[in-house]
């Protein structure tokens, strides 16, 4: 194969040599896809298959971009260079999977364009979700060397920028949309917190353990904060209540911790790192 098309190949890194590391993402990008199809063609869906899809690709875009989010940070916290090489194949899952979900939800709507149109137009956590969607297809549009060549380095990190905005309305769009149970909605948005705390750290401070796990501190207890907001206003239960059961460990654990636990766990890895890796592998560089 010529090594001008290996280069374009998803598992291939840029020498066009297969990459381990990428094709195990690609392979895990693909599962929930491949899990979802299944669930279809075996009939585990509940009454209504269609809703239960549009739900579960909704979820799955806003995992993924959430995680895409972590990529960058993580690659300098635990001086994983390789890790950069799946950042894009991470973006473009997170726009297959909600172009998915916006299919499947016309599908449910029959191809009634009219109603499709008004819909997003008139219900706020649709045109929510509509903006943050045409805001990953720009993203994905350009994520490849033509939109870095036409657009230049700068305009190009000012777009993708807009990443942090379609992912805040992705989340906005969630909370919009439950009901009663907000628990994802809740560790998606801390989550998200951490992933941007995380790259504050690293840019304006040295990204060591203590720095890392003042961020994550913060970010629990935003979690928190957002968990205890959310059920104030929607259910009129005192904020001080919900606040309260995140120190209930009987019925489960609070998001906050969870996202409190992930971000320890990161600060532990980068301290490990610091210790192991060699003294050049120290020196910051930009995102
Ligand atoms: C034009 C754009 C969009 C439309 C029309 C749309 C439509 C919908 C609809 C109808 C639901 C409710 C499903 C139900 O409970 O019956 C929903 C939920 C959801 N959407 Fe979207 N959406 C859009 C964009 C997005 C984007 C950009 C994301 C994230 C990146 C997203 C993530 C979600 C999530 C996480 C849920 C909640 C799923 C659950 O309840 O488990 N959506 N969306």
């Amino acid at each position: 194969m010529s090594t001008a098309l290996s280069t374009w190949l998803p598992w291939t890194d840029r020498a066009g040599r297969l990459s381990g590391l990428k094709l195990a993402f690609i392979i895990g990008l693909i599962a929930p896809a491949v899990w979802m199809f299944l669930e279809w063609r075996l009939d585990w869906l509940s009454a209504r298959p269609l809703t239960d899809l549009i739900r579960e690709s909704g979820d799955w875009a806003l995992r993924i971009l959430v995680a895409s989010l972590a990529v960058t940070p993580l690659h300098f916290i635990a001086r994983w260079n390789r890790l950069i090489l799946v950042r894009r194949a991470t973006g473009l899952a997170a726009l297959f999977y909600t172009l998915l979900h916006i299919a499947l939800w016309c599908v449910d709507e029959n191809y009634v364009w009219a109603t499709i149109f008004w819909e997003m137009m008139l219900r706020m956590f649709l045109t929510v979700g509509l903006v943050s969607t045409l805001i990953l297809v720009a993203l994905g549009v350009t994520s490849n060397d033509w939109g870095i060549r036409t657009l230049g380095s700068k305009g190009w990190n000012r777009l993708h920028a807009f990443t942090y905005a379609a992912t805040a309305l992705g989340v906005l769009h969630y909370f919009m949309e439950s009901r009663l149970d907000v628990t994802e909605a809740v560790l998606l948005a801390g989550l998200f917190a951490l992933a941007m705390a995380f790259r504050a750290v690293r840019k304006y401070l040295t990204p060591q353990f203590l720095p890392l796990a003042c961020a994550a501190a913060i970010c629990g207890f935003l979690t928190a904060g957002i968990e205890a907001f959310y059920y104030s206003i929607s259910t009129r239960v005192s904020i001080s209540r919900v606040l309260s059961a995140n120190l209930d460990f009987s019925y489960s654990i609070r998001p906050a911790w969870w996202v409190f636990a992930a971000g320890i766990a990161v600060a532990a890895l980068a301290a490990v790192r610091a210790h192991f890796a060699p003294a050049t592998a120290r020196k910051r560089s930009s995102f």
